[in-house]
């Protein structure tokens, strides 16, 4: 068949670009961490702004991420969580960093290929693992999760109004059948979902699953744990997020050095616990236009704070 003038799909399209590498403050010679590299967008403008002794290392637990690998001895790419940020920079020699980029949640390509089952739209397994390495699949908890547990993540992490009543429906339905595939799911789903807005419901379910299987919040924060230990004082750490869950995370983090609305503090009373400064008080959102081209940066939020 004829491909001629066949547009061919992004892997991703980068969010709050611009403004992410210019809140970066991008030295030169400086040593930054991409740890969600995707489609390389924000790396590629990172290492323009590096000189010939800068270093970008990148970070991506997806193995298809690997096939966007960028050609340039500055920059390495590891395949691994974020999680575990501090070991993969000491394998690879790396103390300190300059600055650190994340670009949370999934990118285009994990949602647009079918058979990563992350979306409603395909007929796929259920899988939604970031990680193929990883042994926990959407299709693994749904079939094996105690009702309560399913109860908790459709509620914390989807904000899912039946929570209860949908978890039970799903224990008494894969005593029936395995629930194995998306459309069979979502035949189930269908009877719990507002009749007005069941493509809401159905994004809600499957945030909540997504966040479960790939431990994301978990994940955020052990990294940011991290990020204390690593950034050179003065260095710049920049988090774009897209939902509340995630962005909460982040401004304790900023604000107070916890995961709470408070910050840790000694006998004297001194806070022990906060270890940057936010930059911009209220988080960046992208402009109108940038939601008009790209109306999946629309829930983008990105946070900028110095360590202090
Ligand atoms: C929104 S995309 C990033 C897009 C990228 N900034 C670009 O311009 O193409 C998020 C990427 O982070 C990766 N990712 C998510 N959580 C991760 C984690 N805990 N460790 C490593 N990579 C992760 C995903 O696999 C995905 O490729």
């Amino acid at each position: 068949m004829k491909q001629e003038g066949k547009k061919e799909i992004p892997y991703h399209i980068p969010v709050l670009l611009s403004e992410a590498i210019q809140l970066l403050e991008i030295k030169e010679d400086g040593v930054y961490v991409d740890v969600t590299f995707g489609g390389g967008g924000h790396s590629k403008e990172i290492l323009k702004k590096l000189g010939s002794k800068g270093r970008l290392i990148a970070f991506d637990r997806d193995a298809d991420a690997q096939k966007n690998k960028i050609s340039d001895e500055r920059f390495v790419l590891v395949h691994s969580s974020f999680k575990s940020i501090k070991q993969e920079l000491a394998q690879i020699g790396v103390e300190r960093i300059n600055g650190l980029l994340a670009d949370l949640g999934v990118s285009s390509h994990q949602f647009d290929k079918a058979v990563r089952g992350f979306s409603f739209r395909f007929d796929a397994e259920l899988d939604m693992r970031m990680d193929g390495r990883e042994k926990k699949s959407a299709k693994h908890i749904i079939n094996q999760y105690q009702a309560k547990h399913l109860q908790e993540m459709f509620s914390q992490y989807g904000e899912v109004h039946n929570a209860r009543t949908l978890a039970h429906a799903i224990v008494e339905e894969r005593q029936k059948e395995r629930i194995e595939t998306i459309q069979q799911f979502l035949k189930l789903l269908k009877r719990y979902a507002d009749k007005k807005d069941e493509k809401g419901y159905y994004a809600k379910v499957f945030q909540a699953l997504r966040i479960e299987v790939n431990e994301e919040l978990q994940q955020l924060k052990e990294l940011l744990m991290q990020c204390n230990q690593v950034m050179e004082n003065g260095g710049r750490l920049v988090v774009i997020s897209y939902h509340s869950l995630e962005d909460k995370i982040v401004k304790n983090f900023i604000n107070n050095g916890t995961f709470s609305n408070e910050p840790e503090k000694d006998i004297y009373g001194n806070i022990t616990t906060k270890h940057f400064t936010a930059i911009t008080k209220k988080p960046i959102e992208p402009a109108a236009e940038e939601v008009e081209n790209n109306p999946r940066a629309r829930s983008a939020r990105m946070r900028v704070a110095k360590k202090d």
